[in-house]
C-alpha cells in the first residue's frame, strides 16, 4: 500500500465515494493500514480520555482530561497505553516486541494542536430504510402533526412501503452511504434499529443488513429489533374501525412470530418498542420486552417522546439499558429512573474508576441511561424540551444520539446533536461529550469502548480544535481531522 502522505485513492476501510486524503496529513511511518503495526497518537493540545466509567450527576461534566503531553498507543485494535509520549512509545515498542514483531513498526499520527477524544458512539439510530420524507416537513409547516401524518398512513408507514420494496443491495448501499457520513463526523459505533419492515421477512432482512454492515466495518454497527415501531397497514386493514384491536393483533404477532425468528437469526442484540400514547401502550411494550428478554435480548425503549406514556416508568421497572427520547416524561417516570440509578450505584453496577461501566446486571435496579435526541423536537418544530438538567440533577446518566431516521431526524452528525443539546437542553460541552462517548457506550451495554483507556478498543478522533469545548461550539462545521477505528486511520475531515 502506498505511503499515506502520497495516497490518492481511498483510505483503508473507506466507503465508496468517500473523500480520501486530507486526514492522512500528519501521519508518519510505514504502511498505514497494516494491522500488525502500532499507532502512536502524539502532539494533541488536549486529550479527553473519558476514563472512569458511566457518569451521572456532577460527574456527567467530567471529561477526564489527561495531563499535557499525553500520547495514545494502539496495537491490534486496542489501546495499549495512554501516557506521556516517551512512555507510551516505549509501551508500544515493548508490546510489539513481546508479540515477536519489529519494535519500530510504529506509525505516528501527529495530532498537532488537536483535541483527541474517544470515537463517538451513536446509541440510537434507525439507520436502515428506503426513501425520504421531505414532503412531511411541508405538511407540518401547514399544521399537520407527526402522529396525524402517521395515523393517515404516512410517516413511518410510507417508509415501510418503500423499505419493503427495496432490494437487499439497495438497503446495504443506503447503510454504507450514511455510515460513511457518520464516520466523517467522528462516529465509530452506531446502533441500528430495524422497524421499517413490520413483517417478519423484512425485519429479518433489515437486521441481516445491519449485521453485514457491522462485519464490513470500519464503523461498528449494533443491531436492534424494533418490530413494534408502528402497526402495519395490512393489520390495520384486517381490523377496520378498531385500531385498538389491530394494535393488539400486531403485538401478538411480534411476540409469537417476529421475536422468535429474530432470536433464531441471532443478529439483534436488543429489542426496542415505540412506547407512546397512540402507538404502543406501556402494557403492550412490557409484554413485548419481557418476551424479548426471555429470548436473551437486551431491552430498550422509545419512551415518552411526545407525551407522558408510562415509558420512563417501564424502563426503570424492567431495568432497560436505555430509555430514549424522554421529551415528555412524567414526574413519576423521572423519579423511577432516579431510583433505578441510585439502586444501580448501590449494587455496584457503576464501579468508580473502572475502564467502563459494568454491564453484567440484566435485571431491574441498574441505572437506565436516558438517551436524549434533541434534534427531534427541533426537526418536528415542536416546543418540547427534553428535561436534561432535571435528569442530570436527579442522578440519571444521560447520553445523546442522532435518532437518524427519515421522519423526525435526518441527522447524521453527533457534534451537531451536541450543539443542539447545549443550546436547547442547556448541557455543558463536557456533559455533551460524556453523553456521546462513555455514557452512550453504556446505553448499548458496551464496556469495551467510549473511553481512552488501555485495553479498550482503539477508536478515537482528532478534532481540529484545541479543546473539547469547541467541538460543539463551531456549530455545523465538521472538525474531525482524523478518525481512527481499531487503531487504523479510516477517515478525516477538512483540516486546512
Ligand atoms: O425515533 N418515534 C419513532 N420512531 C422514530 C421516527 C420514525 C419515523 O418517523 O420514520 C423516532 O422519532
Ligand atoms: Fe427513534
Amino acid at each position: 500500500m502506498a505511503e499515506p502522505q502520497e495516497r490518492t485513492g481511498e483510505l483503508p476501510g473507506a466507503r465508496p465515494g468517500e473523500r480520501p486524503g486530507q486526514d492522512a496529513r500528519g501521519l508518519r511511518g510505514g504502511r498505514q493500514g497494516d494491522p500488525t503495526r502500532g499507532l502512536l497518537v502524539v502532539g494533541a493540545a488536549e486529550v479527553a480520555t473519558l476514563a472512569g466509567g458511566l457518569r451521572r450527576g456532577a460527574a456527567q461534566a467530567d471529561p477526564a482530561i489527561a495531563p499535557p503531553g499525553t500520547a495514545i498507543a494502539c496495537l491490534d485494535g486496542r489501546i495499549v497505553a495512554v501516557a506521556p509520549a516517551a512512555e507510551a512509545s516505549e509501551a508500544l515498542a515493548a508490546a510489539l516486541e513481546a508479540g515477536g514483531r519489529d519494535p519500530r513498526a510504529i506509525d505516528v499520527l501527529d495530532a498537532a494542536g488537536a483535541t483527541v477524544t474517544p470515537g463517538l458512539v451513536d446509541a440510537h439510530t434507525h439507520l436502515l430504510f428506503a426513501g425520504s420524507r421531505e414532503g412531511e416537513v411541508a405538511m407540518r409547516a401547514r399544521g399537520a402533526t407527526y402522529l396525524e401524518i402517521l395515523a393517515g398512513g404516512g410517516g413511518i408507514l410510507s417508509t415501510v412501503r418503500a423499505t419493503r420494496a427495496a432490494s437487499d443491495a439497495a438497503l446495504l448501499a443506503h447503510g454504507r452511504r450514511w455510515l460513511g457520513r457518520m464516520l466523517q463526523t467522528g462516529t465509530t459505533t452506531v446502533e441500528a434499529k430495524s422497524g421499517y419492515g413490520l413483517d417478519t421477512a423484512t425485519e429479518l432482512r433489515l437486521l441481516a443488513a445491519a449485521g453485514r454492515l457491522a462485519a464490513e466495518g470500519p464503523v461498528d454497527v449494533v443491531p436492534t429489533f424494533l418490530g413494534a415501531h408502528a402497526v402495519p397497514a395490512e393489520v390495520r386493514a384486517a381490523h377496520p374501525g378498531d385500531p385498538a384491536a389491530a394494535t393488539e393483533a400486531y403485538v401478538a404477532a411480534v411476540i409469537a412470530e417476529q421475536l422468535p425468528a429474530v432470536a433464531a437469526q441471532g443478529i439483534a442484540r436488543s429489542c426496542d418498542v415505540f412506547c407512546e400514547s397512540g402507538v404502543f401502550t406501556a402494557d403492550q411494550a412490557r409484554r413485548i420486552l419481557l418476551a424479548a428478554r426471555a429470548l436473551g435480548l437486551e431491552i430498550r425503549l422509545h419512551a415518552d417522546e411526545l407525551a407522558p406514556s408510562g415509558g420512563a416508568e417501564l424502563a426503570a421497572e424492567l431495568g432497560a439499558l436505555s430509555a430514549d427520547h424522554l421529551g415528555a416524561p412524567s414526574a413519576a417516570g423521572i423519579a423511577a429512573l432516579a431510583r433505578a440509578a441510585l439502586a444501580g450505584a448501590a449494587a455496584g453496577a457503576d464501579p468508580a474508576g473502572s475502564a467502563a461501566p459494568a454491564r453484567d446486571v440484566s435485571t431491574a435496579g441498574r441505572p437506565v441511561v436516558a438517551v436524549l435526541l434533541p434534534t427531534v423536537p427541533w426537526f418536528l418544530g415542536l416546543d418540547v424540551r427534553e428535561p436534561a438538567r432535571e435528569l442530570i440533577e436527579a442522578g440519571i446518566p444521560v447520553a445523546l444520539a442522532t435518532d437518524f431516521n427519515p421522519g423526525t431526524s435526518p441527522v447524521t452528525s453527533l457534534p451537531l446533536v451536541m450543539t443542539a443539546a447545549i443550546l436547547t437542553l442547556r448541557l455543558g460541552p463536557a456533559e455533551a461529550l460524556v453523553a456521546t462517548t462513555v455514557n452512550a457506550a453504556a446505553a448499548l451495554g458496551l464496556a469495551d469502548r467510549g473511553a481512552l483507556v488501555p485495553g479498550l478498543r482503539a477508536d478515537l478522533v482528532a478534532w481540529d480544535v484545541p479543546t473539547h469545548a469547541q467541538i460543539p461550539y463551531w456549530a455545523g462545521t465538521n472538525l474531525a481531522r482524523a478518525v481512527v477505528v481499531r487503531g487504523r486511520l479510516v477517515a478525516g475531515g477538512l483540516a486546512g
